[in-house]
């Protein structure tokens, strides 16, 4: 079974020409709500790629913002461990989506940030703890510290990009990051295969957006290459990538085969509009799989060269 503990945030999203630069006020489109926050969206990713269970630690305000969240994490088959936060309302992000589908997000944590170490349910039941950086880095550690100490495996998505203090990664059993992600983690700029040289956790995965995916486990390097298809929005695409990634590792499926799952669900994600309503099920990701081609070594030589491996 998976613990997800971390954020859950109502989505605002307005979709836009493109996506604003400082000082520039841009006309949108008509604007949507959406459940979303990365901690939310990993665990809907988990619960839709099936095979084990899936619970999750949150924190919400005494808002309507929560009806949402909660709907939808429980439509999805989410076992929730809520904490009430009477004085904060419940997180929100404040999304652009550009016609090309990139987008800015800003986060109102609020009630994200009243979650504290009391509140981490018995490890007893988990064999994973996944992870984010939307609620206090302290409460991350403290969680990832519990997890090991009881002989959980701990994922850490460190989105948003932040530096990690030494106890924290010292718990971590794997690290999910983009190329940003990555640079701040390592404390160095260089291409891919140089930043993971100044990480030291048994497994590094490394997302490239349509380039697929890297990693490094144990000294081995791993290559996916990604899957084509007409994005929409990739909001949640990284989120929808652990989520399925850490599904499929505690189903017992190998590294590769769980990096090739989270490549499929994350590029299927891209292309319906929404955080949590974009996430693919299990089936789709499946027949995606079964009916695509199979990578070009073109496309395999590409990525080594991109991440320097
Ligand atoms: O990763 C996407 C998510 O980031 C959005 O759903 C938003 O809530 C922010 O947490």
């Amino acid at each position: 079974m998976i613990l997800v503990a971390g954020s859950a945030n109502l989505d605002f999203v307005v979709r836009v020409p493109h996506i604003p630069v400082p000082g520039e006020t841009v006309l949108g489109r008509n604007l949507t709500f959406f459940p979303g926050g990365k901690g939310a969206n990993q665990a809907v990713a988990c619960a839709r790629a099936g095979g084990v269970a899936t619970d999750m630690l949150l924190a919400l305000g005494n808002d309507w913002f929560a009806g949402p969240i909660e709907a939808s994490l429980r439509d999805a088959g989410v076992r929730m461990h809520r904490v009430r936060v009477p004085e904060g309302r419940t997180g929100a992000a404040f999304i652009s989506v550009s016609d090309d589908a990139e987008n800015a997000i800003t986060v109102a944590p609020g009630a994200n940030n009243g979650l504290s170490a009391g509140d981490l349910p018995p490890m007893a039941p988990y064999s994973h703890l996944l992870l984010q950086l939307e609620i206090p880095m302290a409460v991350v550690t403290e969680y990832a510290c519990a997890a090991k100490e009881n002989g959980v495996k701990v994922v850490l998505n460190a989105a948003p990009a932040q530096g990690l203090p030494d106890d924290l990664l010292a718990a971590i059993d794997i690290l999910i990051v983009n190329e940003g992600e990555l640079a701040v983690v390592a404390k160095h700029n260089g291409d891919i295969a140089s930043c993971l040289e100044h990480i030291d956790i048994p497994c590094t995965v490394v997302t490239l957006g349509h380039r697929g995916c890297c990693a490094i486990e144990g000294g081995s390097r791993v290559l996916q290459p990604g899957f084509s298809v007409q994005a929409l929005d990739t909001t949640a695409a990284g989120d929808t990538f652990s989520g399925v990634l850490v599904a499929a590792l505690s189903e017992g499926r190998s590294l590769v085969e769980a990096m090739q799952r989270a490549n499929a669900a994350g590029a299927l994600a891209c292309t319906k509009p929404g955080a949590q309503f974009s996430i693919p099920g299990r089936n789709e990701v499946e027949s995606f799989l079964r009916d695509g081609p199979p990578p070009r070594q073109s496309q395999i030589e590409d990525l080594r060269n991109y991440c320097g491996f």
